[in-house]
């Protein structure tokens, strides 16, 4: 097996998610129940030294992009101080966060002073109404709130996810784009995944990337950006229009783009996943608390993505949904 996380298919990670906790202050109805999940044990959680030795070691062996999820990112208190310590390890990766938006005013110049880049916001609507029926939380204001705040803190390009989703947003994905463009956002359209925690994903219902194009087509033109310049990104974008703006949309079940993939993830307690979708995962928090070397952590590392598929399987008769849901994989 060669240094550096490298596959068995010629990938190697240069992007680490990582997910600094599992806990939401949203319940979007199509990622958990009403009532929250069992989360995690607080002593399961990794601490910020042990993060920040890991996502040093991820950095050693070849990460050039970490980026912070959740659950709700914002959640973890000592978020700042881990940005900066993330942010002081050289050479210094660039920093992304994927947040709900909701809290993002009152600490977005706190976190771009301390190091973080860039944001995407998830944002699946911008009725009000529709907001709080699928968040099940009035905090659109909030999220609106955010995002100009993200924007005018430099966090950008700042971006918008919008999950598709049938008789709730598919109707108006021309509304959600024509506000972000207003306001300068990168939006980008997202078919729904099998990560719900409910196990209620059905391929059957699912927007699909032709219909939302199909969909933004009836009132923009739009122009796909050439292939070569998409590199390992999750997104296809289009010029509206004829540009400068662009959208995207992020096709993980009609066109996968695990070919290209350049990922790995780490937990907030403390396992490495070759794959959004893997069903194995890697534990460093064990060993890592029972004293293990620097060596010994990447030799562990590079193994979990050694053992990476070639692609996440999705609708192959031999899939099966990760374990874990998707706030506790950080998407
Ligand atoms: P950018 O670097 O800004 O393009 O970020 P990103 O799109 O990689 O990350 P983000 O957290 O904004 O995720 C957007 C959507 O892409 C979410 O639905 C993620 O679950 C999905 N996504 C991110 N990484 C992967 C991946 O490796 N595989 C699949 N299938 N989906 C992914
Ligand atoms: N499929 C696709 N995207 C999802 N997200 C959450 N659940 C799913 C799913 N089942 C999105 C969030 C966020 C990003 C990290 O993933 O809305 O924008
Ligand atoms: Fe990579 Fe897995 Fe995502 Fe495919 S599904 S792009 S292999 S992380």
């Amino acid at each position: 097996r060669p240094e550096g996380l490298d596959d068995q298919f010629g990938r190697r990670a240069r992007d680490l998610r990582v997910s600094v906790t599992d806990r939401c202050n949203l319940r979007c109805t199509y990622c958990m129940p009403a009532e929250g999940l069992p989360w995690m044990p607080k002593d399961e959680m990794l601490t910020d030294e042990e993060l920040l030795r890991l996502i040093g070691l991820f950095v050693r062996d070849g990460v050039t992009q970490v980026r912070l999820t959740g659950g709700e990112p914002l959640l973890r208190r000592s978020l700042v101080d881990l940005v900066a310590g993330i942010a002081a390890l050289r050479p210094r990766p660039r920093i992304a966060m994927t947040t709900n938006g909701v809290g993002l005013e009152r600490v977005a110049t706190g976190l771009a002073a301390a190091g973080l880049d860039r944001v995407n916001v998830s944002l699946d609507t911008i009725d009000s109404t529709t907001f709080t029926q699928l968040t099940r939380r009035d905090r659109l204001a909030d999220v609106e709130a955010g995002l100009r705040a993200a924007a005018e803190a430099g966090l950008t390009p700042v971006k918008v996810n919008a999950v598709a989703m049938r008789g709730v947003n598919d109707a108006s994905v021309g509304d959600v784009l024509a506000w972000c463009l207003e306001r300068g956002y990168e939006l980008r359209f997202i078919e729904q995944m099998p990560l719900d925690a409910q196990h209620a994903w059905d391929r059957r219902d699912m927007v699909t990337a032709d219909e939302i194009r199909a969909r933004l087509s009836e009132r923009w033109t739009l122009t796909p950006l050439p292939a070569a310049e998409r590199g390992s990104a999750p997104a296809e974008r289009f010029l509206v229009d004829g540009g400068p703006a662009t959208v995207g949309i992020i096709a993980s079940v009609t066109a996968p783009f695990c070919a290209a993939c350049d990922r790995t993830r780490l937990t907030a307690d403390g396992q490495v996943r070759n794959c959004l979708f893997s069903t194995t995962e890697t534990d460093l928090r064990g060993p890592m608390r029972a004293g293990a070397s620097d060596e010994e952590l990447l030799d562990l590392m590079r193994g979990e993505m050694w053992r990476k598929r070639r692609g996440h399987g999705i609708g192959e008769p031999d899939f099966v949904q990760p374990e874990r849901p998707m706030s506790a994989i950080g998407g």
